[in-house]
């Protein structure tokens, strides 16, 4: 195996792949018992999914940061150029979705004249939109829809994770995952 093979994510990388990782997932819940309630109560539920969204939408801005300043380790010699292409794609949505999915929500709410409370610390203004109930409910029909997305692809990407490190036997959780180089 060569030696690119073997290199793993800088630490950096890790800590917010795994930190992102678990957020998403939080928030993703929260968002689901959120769903069948209405008015002050679905409110209430809901402010969370807020403020976790935007501490991802700040994450995933400084992970790219990162990346940019820490080259990721080059994808095994082993996987076909098609495989290359399909990982860099599929980690290129997610960096668009991690993005995409809270600037829509904070859209969304701006839109509908609510601005976003962080935990009770402080107030995310609103972006500079009229307030507008139809653009309000279009653009959360599409971040839900974001949000769908983004779940199929999470569980695409576990199982791609999982065929290359068990059945492929090739460097892949190892790579995202702390230990000796
Ligand atoms: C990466 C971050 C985020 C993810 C992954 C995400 C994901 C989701 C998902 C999957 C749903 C649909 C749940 C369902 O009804 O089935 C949803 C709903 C919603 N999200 Fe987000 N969201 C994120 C960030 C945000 C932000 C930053 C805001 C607002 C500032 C926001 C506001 C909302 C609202 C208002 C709903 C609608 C709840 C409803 O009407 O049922 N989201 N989100
Ligand atoms: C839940 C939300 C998740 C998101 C949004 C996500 C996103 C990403 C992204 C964007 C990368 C590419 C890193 C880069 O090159 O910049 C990546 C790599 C990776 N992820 Fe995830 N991930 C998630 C969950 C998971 C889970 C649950 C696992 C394992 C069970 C996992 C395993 C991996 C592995 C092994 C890599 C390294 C791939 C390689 O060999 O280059 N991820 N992930």
């Amino acid at each position: 195996m060569s030696e690119n093979a073997q290199a793993r994510y800088s630490t950096g990388a890790i800590i917010f792949h795994w930190l992102i990782a678990i957020l998403v997932i939080v928030n993703w819940r929260i968002a689901e018992g959120a769903e069948h309630l209405e008015g002050a109560a679905k409110s209430a539920a809901i402010a969370p999914h807020k403020a976790i969204g935007i501490t991802i939408l700040v994450l995933s801005v400084l992970r790219l940061l990162w990346r940019m300043s820490h080259k990721p380790p080059a994808l095994p010699d082993a996987l076909a150029g098609w495989e290359k292409l399909l990982a860099r794609t599929m980690h290129g949505i997610f960096y668009v979705l991690l993005i995409g999915l809270p600037i829509g929500g904070w859209l969304a709410s701006s839109y509908a004249g609510r601005p976003v409370d962080f935990f009770g610390l402080f107030t995310i203004p609103m972006l500079p939109v009229a307030e507008n109930m139809d653009q309000a409910k279009s653009v959360i029909g599409a971040h839900k829809n974001g949000g769908g997305l983004l779940l199929i692809l999470i569980a695409l990407h576990i199982l791609g994770a999982a065929k290359h490190q068990f059945i492929d036997k090739l460097p892949s959780f190892s790579r995202m995952w702390p230990g000796k180089s």
